[in-house]
C-alpha cells in the first residue's frame, strides 16, 4: 500500500537541504535543546536524518553520556558516521537502524527528540506507546514539526495520540517555521 503524502519518507538525496549552512541560523541545535539536555544523559534523536542535530546532542551530554541516533534509511545512518569517523564524539553516538513498525532499543532515555519526523509515521500510536516504554518516568520528548507538511490540526490530533498513550503535552519552545511541543512521560517507575 503506498504511504499517504503527508507520511512520505524524506529521501536520503534530500539530505543536503536538511543540512545547510543557514539552518544552523535559524534552528541552532545548541539553543533548542540546552534547555532539555544535560552532561551524563542517554538522548535520543528519532529520524535523525544526517544529523543536524545528533552533534551538538553529543556536544550537551558530555564525555559521560550517550546519543543514540536512530533512523529508518541506512543512507541517513551513513551520512552521520561520515560526519563523526575519528572525532571524539564517534564514541559517544550510537548508530540505530529502525524499522517501519518498530524503534527496536532497550536503552532508558532520559530526553528524546523528534524534529520533523512524526508526520511521516502512518501508525503514531503504536510509535508513541514504544516511546513511553523507552523513555525514563518524567522523561521529556521535544516534537518539532514542518508548519507547511502539518496543519494545525494534524498537530493537534498528532498531540492527542500522545496523551491517549500516557504523555503530559505542554507548549514547546519557540523554533523559527515550526510547531513545537514537550511530552512528558506519565509512566510511574
Ligand atoms: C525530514 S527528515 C528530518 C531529519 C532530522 N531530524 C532533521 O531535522 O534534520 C525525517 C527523517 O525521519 C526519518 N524517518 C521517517 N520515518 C521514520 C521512522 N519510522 N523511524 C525512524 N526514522 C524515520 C527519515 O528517514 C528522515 O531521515
Amino acid at each position: 500500500m503506498k504511504p499517504e503524502r503527508k507520511n512520505r519518507v524524506c529521501p536520503v538525496e534530500l539530505a543536503g537541504s536538511l543540512d545547510m549552512a543557514i539552518r544552523r541560523w535559524l534552528q541552532n541545535p545548541r539553543i533548542i535543546l540546552e534547555p532539555y539536555i544535560n552532561e551524563g544523559m542517554t538522548a535520543l534523536d528519532l529520524g535523525c536524518g544526517p544529523g543536524f542535530f545528533t552533534l551538538d546532542m553529543a556536544r550537551l551530554v558530555g564525555r559521560s553520556g550517550r546519543v543514540i541516533a536512530v533512523d529508518l534509511q541506512q543512507g541517513m545512518l551513513a551520512k552521520v558516521r561520515e560526519k563523526i569517523r575519528r572525532s571524539e564524539l564517534e564514541d559517544r553516538i550510537t548508530l540505530h537502524q529502525c524499522s517501519e513498525s518498530a524503534i527496536g532499543i532497550s536503552d532508558q532515555i532520559d530526553f528524546a527528540l523528534a524534529f520533523y519526523m512524526v508526520h511521516e509515521i502512518p501508525d503514531k500510536e503504536s510509535f508513541f506507546s514504544e516511546i513511553a516504554t523507552i523513555l525514563k518516568p518524567g522523561g521529556r520528548m521535544l516534537i518539532v514539526e514542518p508548519p507547511l507538511h502539518v496543519s494545525r490540526s494534524d498537530f493537534e490530533k498528532t498531540l492527542d495520540i500522545a496523551r491517549h498513550t500516557g504523555f503530559a503535552v505542554t507548549k514547546g519552545p519557540k523554533v523559527f517555521f515550526s510547531k513545537t511541543a514537550i511530552l512528558k512521560n506519565g509512566r510511574s517507575a
